[in-house]
């Protein structure tokens, strides 16, 4: 027996803001589906996906939330592994960027990097955008935000660890030019190269000391490993990369595909070959960038009114809707939008009326007519002949479609033997030859219809399998594991008992279901709880701000000034002035002897030619200015928090 040929596949691997969202699930399930259908397709698949954990994003929610940021990415493992749990995805590894086997040989990568000169040590200065943890230049930034999501960026200075992406640039171009399917779809090539490349291509800083949530450097181990050199290093160390085990390694690099949204792409055809280059290993055959489930403009869940909650809907309708609709709506490598109606309009219109319709009534036929037993096949006709070319010209078709990893083509592809079938049923009228006597004639076309059911549940197996499983059991037959048995059309041993069951999909009163999904929107609007803030602080940076009571000892106005009065303050031992805009609410007799809360650490500054330093806390609402007390009396100077 030959040897089956590879097939490695991978997802990026998932962080998660709080919870996930459908267009989380968009990957995963096409993965899934090219993975299932290259299995049933003779390959010997390996399908990765897992989880990205470190990073100061992590650390930051970690904090909000209140936990260790370990507590925090072990919740984000239970949930996500839950989620393609509900959604059937069978992949072959679960990784985590904190199992040991990967910290340890991203360490090892470094420490090689290093050895051979792709590394050295500098300081970083540049913008930083925490929510993508990329760094960007001054130019790269659009009007002062993150050009990827628009956030803001933070001025960034630290020393760190350079990579020398720089030496990469001409190498990178000769491979793409060399590999013209590398970076797919093709405009996303021209992108890399035009945006990117050839503007000239900075080193990257691989390391971070501002935080202590990630791989930490062995050789300065105050640092840590930047967290996308950390994430996609998961390729390759979850396959036994520099381990003692790397079976998995030798057998399945590099990569048939890394299926990405196309916001990561940079990541993938830039940064990911070159630290490849450099470890001397070959290149993944192809990445490509999917275009994203919109929702309203938003790439995110903002819009109110859809249910977007994966195991909201996964619960209501079952795998397979949220699964067919994901592959077959959104046109492969554009944008698509979501909404409510879009999905139950969808799953009425291919999979209650076009396939469940098609199952039951063949099976009500078979059962009513033949006593539930697959009947004989007499002569075919060429309306028969006409269906038989359509069912078995169609694997080649999905085949091709696959190829092109276009599940919405396949689709469409296997459901034209549905929607043709059920024409079929049409034009023989079989309660019409029953009414005739003519059973042969009977026979023959129930016997066709349920060949062609045959046909499209074997191909809709990899992307609809809980349905595809169901449709076997009713045709009295085993789920198939391969495309073997689509050779002939035929295979049905008559006699095969057939069972009608209960329907597959019950139709959905559209705009009942809207009002019950705009319903159970509103209810998980109530009840979840305000997102922290995007530019919440940490613990640590609050910290860094010394609040301290300050007793005012005397008060003037500024001269030449409505606004401003200068104040002396008391702070325990010490005496300070401070300016502060606080005269049109308040006198200066008023003030004195007053106790007030002071920011003692404010670098000093010169305000209208008089020397501040500190400045008071005070609350307002655009009308007035108050300033904050302490609640009882205290001694001045006394820290505040
Ligand atoms: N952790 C990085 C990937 C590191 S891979 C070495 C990351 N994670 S993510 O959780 O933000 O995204 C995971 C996948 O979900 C990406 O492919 C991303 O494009 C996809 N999607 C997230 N929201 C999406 C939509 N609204 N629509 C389609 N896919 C989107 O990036």
């Amino acid at each position: 027996m030959s040897k089956k040929p590879t097939y490695y596949i991978t997802t990026p691997i998932y962080y998660s803001s709080g919870s996930f969202h459908l267009g989380h699930c968009y990957t995963t399930v096409i993965c899934d589906a090219i993975a299932r259908f290259r299995r049933m397709d003779g390959y010997d698949v390996f399908y990765l996906t897992g989880t990205d954990e470190h990073g100061q994003k992590v650390q930051q929610k970690a904090e909000a939330a209140g936990v260790s940021p370990q507590q925090y990415v072990d919740g984000l493992y239970d949930q996500i592994t839950r989620l393609w749990k509900a959604l059937n995805i069978s992949y072959d590894k679960f990784i985590r960027t904190t199992d040991d086997y990967h910290e340890r040989t991203v360490q090892k990568i470094y420490e090689k990097l290093l050895a051979q000169g792709d590394i050295y040590k500098s300081t970083y200065e540049g913008w930083y955008c925490t929510p993508c943890e990329s760094f960007w230049t001054e130019s790269q930034l659009h009007d002062g935000k993150c050009p990827d999501c628009g956030r803001e960026v933070k001025l960034q200075k630290e020393e760190s660890y350079f990579f020398r992406l720089s030496n990469y640039a001409d190498r990178l171009i000769a491979f793409y030019e060399s590999h013209p399917d590398f970076i797919s779809p093709k405009s996303r090539m021209n992108e890399m190269i035009n945006n990117f490349i050839k503007p000239g291509l900075k080193d990257l800083c691989i390391s971070r000391t501002t935080f202590d949530w990630g791989v930490k450097l062995p050789f300065d181990p105050k640092h840590v490993a930047y967290v996308w050199v950390d994430a996609l290093a998961n390729y390759i160390t979850a396959l036994g990369y520099l381990q003692e085990d790397h079976a998995l390694f030798d057998k399945y690099w590099p990569a048939d595909l890394h299926l990405v949204g196309k916001e990561i792409v940079r990541f993938h055809t830039i940064v990911w070959p070159a630290l490849l280059m450099a470890l001397d290993l070959p290149m993944p055959k192809q990445v490509y960038g999917h275009g994203w489930l919109l929702f309203g403009n938003d790439k995110m869940s903002k819009s109110k009114g859809n249910v977007v909650d994966p195991f909201v809907l996964t619960a209501r309708y079952g795998a397979d809707v949220i699964r067919y609709f994901l592959l077959r709506e959104i046109p492969f490598g554009s944008d698509g939008t979501y909404t409510n109606e879009a999905l139950l309009t969808r799953t009425n219109a291919d999979l209650v009326n076009d396939l469940g319709n098609l199952v039951s009534r063949t099976t009500a036929m078979v059962t009513q007519y033949f006593g539930g037993q697959v009947p004989q096949l007499g002569e075919y006709t060429d309306l028969d002949r006409e269906l038989i070319s359509l069912c078995t010209e169609t694997l080649p078709r999905v085949r091709a479609d696959m190829e092109q990893l276009s599940a919405p083509d396949a689709l469409a592809d296997i459901f034209r033997i549905v929607q043709r079938a059920n024409k079929y049923i049409d034009e023989t009228m079989p309660w019409a030859l029953n009414k005739n006597g003519d059973t042969v004639r009977l026979g023959t076309v129930l016997y066709v219809l349920t060949e062609c059911i045959r046909f499209a549940a074997t191909l809709l197996t990899p992307f609809i399998p809980d349905t595809a499983a169901r449709i076997f059991d009713k045709l009295g037959m085993p789920l198939p594991h391969d495309f073997g048995g689509l050779a002939d059309f035929g295979g049905t041993p008559s006699g095969t008992a057939v069972h009608k069951g209960d329907n597959l999909f019950n139709r959905i009163d559209v705009d009942r279901e809207l009002q019950e999904l705009d319903k159970l929107a509103e209810q998980q609007a109530a009840e979840t709880p305000a997102q922290p803030q995007q530019d919440a602080i940490t613990i640590e940076d609050f910290s860094r701000i010394q609040l301290r009571t300050a007793e005012v000892i005397a008060c003037e106005k500024v001269a030449k000034s409505d606004k401003l009065l200068l104040l002396k303050l008391r702070v325990g031992d010490e005496v300070r002035q401070v300016v502060s805009g606080i005269a049109s609410c308040y006198t200066p007799e008023y003030l004195v002897g007053k106790t007030v809360v002071l920011v003692s650490n404010l670098k000093p500054a010169r305000i209208r030619g008089v020397e501040s330093n500190g400045m008071i806390l005070c609350a307002s609402d655009g009308k007035q200015i108050v300033f904050v007390t302490p609640e009882k009396d205290i001694p001045s100077g006394t820290t505040v928090r």
